[in-house]
């Protein structure tokens, strides 16, 4: 394609940065959707830039998915992070164990030394079970720690295959879809332009903590999932992208 002959890899980590106005992009050679070695290598990158975005004393926010897995699992440090902790931005969002964001967070926190908590809550609840929730003391404390959080880090999916893996009924489903929802991420789905089309009362991070975290980093990668990263990127609240060449070469086509 025409992108892969004018650039090479630094120059479309330079042209997605650019476009989205982000702080930093970095991008792994290859498509995620067609190689597991260029998945594993994605999380790699994850890993290495969660790593150099850390300080002391510092609380990170971690998602769930497949490709934050991969980057916990690669997730290495010099020194134990004696200082810092990692939560869950969300409660379960209905994903198999494995990729839950509490799964995530204990998992980056085990194998660094550092501190995490759990957040053991459904992430949908009705109005009246949220605000009953949230008067529970252990759930405050470390609902308050979640939305303190300097770092975010957080996969994104397509809107219909993440409604469908975490199991909302066919009507939510089809709401989304007349609403254009694309993209989802942080457990909101976005439409083409960024927008927000389905929120609800969360027990974990809410967008003005998105918002007010000093760095956000978006995970992503493979071709099917350019469109939904270039309507996260429009959102604007990501810093860094961590994605691959596939999915960066799709998101520039749909910007
Ligand atoms: O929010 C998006 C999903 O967590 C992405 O999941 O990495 O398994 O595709 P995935």
């Amino acid at each position: 394609p025409l992108v892969k002959e004018l650039f090479g890899l630094s120059d479309l980590e330079e042209a997605v940065r650019a476009k989205f106005g982000l702080r930093k992009v970095v991008i792994v050679p290859g498509d995620s959707d067609e190689s597991d070695d260029v998945k594993r290598e994605l999380g790699r990158a994850g890993s290495r830039v969660l790593g150099q975005s850390l300080s002391p004393g510092d609380v990170v926010a971690v998602m769930g998915g497949t490709t934050m897995a991969r980057m916990a699992a690669h997730f290495k440090v010099s020194a134990p992070l004696a200082d810092n902790w990692f939560v869950p931005a969300r409660g379960g969002l209905g994903e198999s164990v494995d990729y839950q964001a509490n799964t995530i967070a204990s998992e980056l926190a085990k194998r660094t030394g550092a501190r995490y908590r759990m957040l053991h809550v459904p992430d949908h609840l009705s109005e009246e079970a949220y605000q009953t929730i949230m008067l529970e003391p252990n759930v405050r404390e470390v609902v308050d720690m979640i939305r303190s959080a300097r770092i975010v880090v957080h996969g994104i999916g397509e809107a219909v295959t993440m409604a469908r893996r975490r199991k909302l009924d066919p009507e939510t489903i089809a709401e989304l879809l007349k609403d254009g929802a694309l993209a989802e991420a942080f457990g909101y789905y976005f439409d083409r332009d960024g927008r927000v089309v389905h929120r609800m009362a969360t027990a974990g991070l809410r967008l003005e903590d998105i918002e007010a975290a000093e760095t956000v980093i978006g995970l992503a990668g493979g071709r099917s999932k350019g469109e939904a990263i270039a309507a996260v990127m429009r959102f604007g609240h990501d810093d860094v992208l961590v994605t691959d060449e596939a999915a960066a070469e799709e998101a520039l086509r749909h910007s």
